[in-house]
């Protein structure tokens, strides 16, 4: 077995002690030179990329479930008109205001790194780029939406945004993108990761933001849930029932999402544009891109941009994709593609998406971004017409990759992000097997720097290789079907 081997074979084991295998010094061995390509302030892009002209087949509509007829419900109550045009937006390159794009600069560019230690550690011929978010001000990607949900909603007179966080990453991110232009900021987050992470609420705090945790007694969807179970622990679709709520009975508020919608995905797109320059400058082009799902923004922000290269034939070579999920919300790989609600209370419309059912409730998991029933629809159309792949991971073999990259790499991941280095290594080590050179791109999409709780568990061993079983998947969606008795007819129209 040769040192490469041995050090891999080490670090991939379950050895907690592995930083003494590494020794990255010369020593009389080949240099090993820090691969990071920046590019220049003014590189930002100046326009998004929006993804919904080059589908392979339209995306089917958003359901009344009183009519069943297609129709967008409460949308045009809680979102600016801007924002609903991107929504179902035809162009594919869309303008990034000066003004957003001058907040972008304050982050923008952000770098892309070669993993040049962790090849190394592994031993693979495979090269590992991955695109690093946890530069932005919040540490993840999630401002790259903020900012621009925040500008339009201030163009067009609105005092106040609702929303819900789980993690806190994204309610970080609108209180951050609020700041920036004057608005007020209300964020319902998962009581749960509130009672976890209050480093988190305390930065929203900071930023001018209020933060309650959910479900609360500050709207009709909390207090019913509160009423009926005091010690719900919350879950992402309670918070948003919250925040849609919040917006519907306010006049001068609306309500900003973080993922699933095409708006949000079409926002993060910088992220890809961006990193393809940066493919150019290193030489290189991804044979694999691969990404974590929650909703699927991060992800879909990066590979966009990759897949209108593949479908106008513009990519030097066949490039796939690769979405992440954990096993403990595997909302793709085990979910039913039907349509459901985006949020538990039932006020947003039927979404067309893979669901794990609107009442599911997330078992404690750390990586809290991930912990959404549902999906983008872009991603459920991608994912059953085969364009891209799914895979699931627990949370124990993520934090152990997440260990190597630690120590390979020197930044420590946020959990959710930790779902794609897993895969990353998994890619790598197959080509290591195989002796294929291929080109792996991921998404680094946010530091881990408030999510030492989750690293002190994973440490002390007391994490659990969670599975949500496929029988709740099959209740769930009996009782969606007693709940619309209409729902297959309504798929069969329009998902096929
Ligand atoms: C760091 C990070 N990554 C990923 C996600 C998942 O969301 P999305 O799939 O929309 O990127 C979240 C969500 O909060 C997050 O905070």
């Amino acid at each position: 077995m040769c040192d490469a081997d041995l050090k891999c074979t080490k670090l991939y084991s379950k050895d907690l002690n592995i930083a003494f295998m590494l020794d990255f010094s010369n020593n009389g061995r080949e240099a090993m030179p820090s691969k990071r390509i920046i590019l220049d302030e003014d590189e930002v892009p100046k326009q998004w990329y929006c993804i919904l002209p080059d589908l392979p087949k339209p995306l089917p509509p958003f359901i009344d479930p009183q009519t069943k007829e297609p129709g967008g419900g409460v949308a045009p109550k809680i979102f600016p008109k801007q924002i609903l045009a991107q929504e179902f937006s035809q162009e594919r390159w869309i303008d990034i205001p000066g003004e957003v794009r001058d907040v972008y600069q304050m982050w923008r560019p952000t770098p892309l790194i070669r993993a040049v230690r962790l090849e190394k550690a592994l031993g693979t011929p495979a090269k590992i780029y991955y695109k690093y978010e946890g530069v932005s001000p919040t540490g993840s990607h999630k401002p790259n939406t903020a900012v621009a949900q925040a500008y339009y909603n201030m163009k067009e007179g609105i005092k106040r945004l609702a929303t819900e966080t789980g993690a806190g990453q994204w309610g970080s991110a609108l209180s951050f993108g609020c700041m920036m232009f004057g608005l007020k900021c209300t964020v319902y987050m998962v009581k749960v990761s509130y009672q976890q992470k209050p480093y988190r609420r305390i930065m929203m705090e900071s930023f001018g933001a209020e933060v309650y945790p959910s479900p609360s007694d500050k709207t009709e969807a909390g207090r019913k849930i509160l009423k009926e179970d005091p010690d719900n622990p919350g879950s992402l679709g309670i918070a948003i029932s919250e925040a849609v709520e919040d917006a519907l009975v306010h006049e001068d508020t609306n309500y900003g999402i973080g993922s699933v919608f095409n708006h949000v995905l079409l926002h993060q797109t910088v992220i890809g544009l961006e990193s393809k320059k940066q493919m150019e400058v290193a030489g290189d082009y991804p044979d694999l891109v691969i990404g974590c799902i929650g909703g699927g923004s991060s992800f879909s922000g990066l590979f966009w941009p990759f897949y209108h290269d593949k479908v106008s034939k513009k990519a030097p070579k066949d490039v796939n994709f690769l979405a992440v999920e954990p096993t403990a919300c595997p909302s793709v790989t085990k979910g039913e593609y039907t349509f459901d609600h985006g949020d538990t209370a039932r006020i947003t419309p039927l979404v067309p998406m893979h669901t794990l059912g609107h009442d599911y409730i997330p078992p404690p998991i750390h990586a809290g971004g991930l912990r959404y029933h549902g999906i983008a629809p872009t991603i459920s159309l991608l994912a059953s017409t085969g364009h891209l792949r799914t895979v699931a991971y627990n949370q124990v073999e993520v934090f152990e990759a997440a260990k190597l990259f630690i120590q390979t790499e020197g930044i420590i991941p946020a959990p959710e992000p930790a779902h794609a280095i897993k895969a990353a290594v998994d890619e790598a080590l197959k080509c290591k097997k195989t002796g294929e050179k291929k080109v792996i791109l991921f998404n680094l999409c946010g530091h881990g720097h408030f999510d030492m709780q989750a690293y002190a568990d994973f440490l002390s061993g007391k994490l659990q290789p969670y599975e949500y079983p496929a029988k709740k998947v099959e209740e769930a969606m009996q009782r969606l079907r007693k709940l619309y008795p209409w729902l297959d007819e309504v798929k069969k129209k329009y998902i096929g």
